[in-house]
């Protein structure tokens, strides 16, 4: 049993690339691992402005997951800011972090590039991705690979506290699952919220059919043979049927006869079979949203012991607490 941690930022609505990359497989480690999971507001706060948006989406974000299967009772699920030691320890741990470390991020560099205007919280967003991670002893971080160099930055923040101020963090590692190939969006670009081309989990059932008929595909006739691989309806087909469902459909590509709106019809009845189940809890949850904040009240409490505990070591060794 290994300590798992992850977090998702609320900076829009969660799609199905953020179910099947992140959402999903931190809800099967509750099973058998220490699982931490949460919404990072305060990252999110580095590019949204509208406390309207930011509050809705934490809340959006909350409600899918404990819909989605995420168990408050098998795991600890909370949102990032109801822990006020995580910013405590990020200016503890900026005050130990080398500006040449920060200044190497890609992510930053990407984002400078794409023309945003940094913000200083842009900045040092990985010391406070450092802190959440830090601050919970978290071993093993299920991350996508846009996010591996900050877990390497984490390691280095970590190890130089170690070395000035004693063993206090745990070295975490990163978990990068190779099997989850890019997630095409409905344009065949990968699926992101700043393409604009994402299938939300949730869709309302009229939008998820007009986005799944707007799939780019290529022009080959009906009954011409096609390519499965070459195919985003494929792609996206791959993660909802099971293994007999996709043999099937790979022979009806191959062998030629089957048209793509065919199959995006097959698609969008599949979807939405997926998440039925859980669209109907979600809704149960939104009906009872006072137990939801409760949910997160309590998330939050149990996770805070962990985090005090650690805090507290911390400014012993550095000599805040006196
Ligand atoms: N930066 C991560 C992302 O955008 C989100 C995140 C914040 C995170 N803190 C974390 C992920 C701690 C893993 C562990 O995807």
């Amino acid at each position: 049993m290994s300590r798992v941690l992850s977090g998702i930022q609320p900076s829009g609505t969660l799609h199905i690339a953020n179910y099947f990359a992140m959402m999903k497989p931190m809800i099967r480690f509750q099973e058998e691992h220490d699982l931490f999971c949460f919404i990072v507001n305060y990252h999110a706060l580095t590019s949204v402005n509208d406390g309207n948006e930011l509050r809705n989406n934490t809340m959006e974000a909350a409600l899918d997951f404990l819909a989605l299967g995420l168990d408050p009772e098998k795991s600890y699920f909370w949102v990032q800011s109801d822990i006020p030691e995580v910013t405590e320890l990020t200016w503890i741990l900026s005050c130990n972090t080398s500006l040449g470390l920060l200044e190497r991020s890609h992510s930053y560099k990407d984002k400078v590039a794409k023309g945003i205007v940094p913000n200083a919280g842009l900045y040092t967003y990985p010391v406070l991705m450092a802190a959440d991670i830090l601050l919970y002893n978290a071993e093993i971080i299920p991350v996508g690979k846009d996010q591996k160099q900050h877990i390497e930055i984490t390691r280095d923040i970590a190890e130089r506290f170690n070395n000035q101020f004693g063993n206090i963090f745990v070295l975490p590692e990163p978990l990068i699952s190779d099997d989850i190939a890019v997630i095409p969006g409905i344009d065949g670009q990968k699926m992101s919220k700043s393409y604009n081309n994402t299938i939300n989990i949730f869709e309302d059932e009229k939008t998820l059919k007009k986005k799944i008929m707007k799939i780019v595909t290529d022009s080959t006739p009906v009954e011409d043979p096609k390519d499965p691989e070459k195919c985003n309806i494929f792609a996206l087909y791959k993660l909802f049927a099971d293994n007999d469902k996709i043999e099937i459909l790979r022979d009806k590509y191959i062998k030629g006869g089957t048209g793509y709106g065919e199959v995006k019809k097959e698609l969008f009845e599949l979807i939405l079979e997926y998440f039925k189940p859980y669209k109907n809890r979600r809704e149960e949850l939104k009906n009872d949203i006072g137990e939801v904040y409760n949910i997160l009240k309590k998330g939050a409490q149990k996770t805070r012991e962990v985090a005090v505990e650690t805090l507290d070591q911390v400014k012993k060794a550095v000599g805040i607490s006196y």
